[in-house]
């Protein structure tokens, strides 16, 4: 059911046909000062963007594209445990809906099987060392049909309905996710990174496997050990441990 058994978590949503990208509207809402738990929600994008400037396909009706607005008391340099957080919640709601198994690539990709189900963009305002805002944009690839994409990324994608054989309700998917996501927040608010960490570590398919990691300062080679505090990837190589902040990463095998 879509009953929405949230405190703020949605309660108050923008929904709109057709947007350039969620994440722009949520922006201009947060700057407005709407208050934390806002959602822009959109049936199609037409220019959704993924991380590191990539596009993000939006096809009509078929996902969730949606940007929820957090204003969480913290500090910049603590900004990545949102990331890892949202993408816990986010894999604990599609798990709860479909039951189908979900894996977290570091930092915050979801995959079954080893194909891209959902991505998420994390983007913050922040106003000395404090963070004033967040936006945290999740694509979720629902009933979407193979034809909808390019072959290079039928490659890599695939979506909910793919994986099941039939569609998926989007509204009660959406509820389950802001439901879990909300737990997590509070949970992170309240007692901090540690718990969701050892969450994470346990929940992600990544730690204990060769990885390639591509930074900006260079490709890395070694196995992911563990996050490190500040929700770093932990990488042992043959120059020993190396703290990875940013990157794309490939898993090997
Ligand atoms: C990635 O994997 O590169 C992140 C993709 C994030 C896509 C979502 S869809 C809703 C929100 N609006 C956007 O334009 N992007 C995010």
């Amino acid at each position: 059911s879509y009953h929405l058994h949230t405190q703020k978590f949605g309660r108050k949503i923008r929904y709109q046909e057709v947007v350039h990208s969620t994440q722009i509207l949520a922006h201009e809402w947060a700057r407005e000062g709407i208050e934390e738990g806002a959602l822009v929600v959109a049936e199609q994008q037409e220019a959704g963007r993924g991380r590191l400037g990539r596009k993000w396909y939006s096809p009509s009706h078929t996902g969730v594209w949606m940007s929820l607005i957090l204003r969480p008391s913290i500090l910049l340099t603590d900004a990545s445990h949102l990331t890892l957080l949202a993408s816990l919640g986010v894999k604990q709601g599609i798990e709860r809906v479909t039951g189908l198994p979900i894996q977290i690539k570091w930092p915050n990709d979801l995959l079954i099987h080893g194909k891209k189900i959902c991505g998420i963009l994390t983007e913050l305002r922040g106003e000395q060392d404090q963070v004033h805002y967040v936006i945290i944009g999740i694509g979720i690839n629902v009933n979407t049909p193979k034809e909808s994409w390019p072959e290079e990324i039928r490659r890599i994608a695939t979506s909910l309905a793919i994986e099941l054989g039939g569609p998926v309700h989007r509204a009660s998917l959406i509820a389950a996710i802001l439901e879990e996501l909300e737990e997590v927040y509070q949970q992170y608010m309240n007692q901090g990174f540690t718990k969701i960490k050892a969450q994470w570590e346990k929940s992600s398919g990544i730690l204990g496997k060769s990885i390639v990691a591509r930074t900006a300062q260079g490709t890395y080679t070694g196995i992911a050990e563990q996050l490190t505090g500040q929700g770093a990837l932990l990488l042992r190589t043959d120059q020993g441990l190396i703290p990875i902040h940013s990157a794309d990463i490939l898993l090997k095998e």
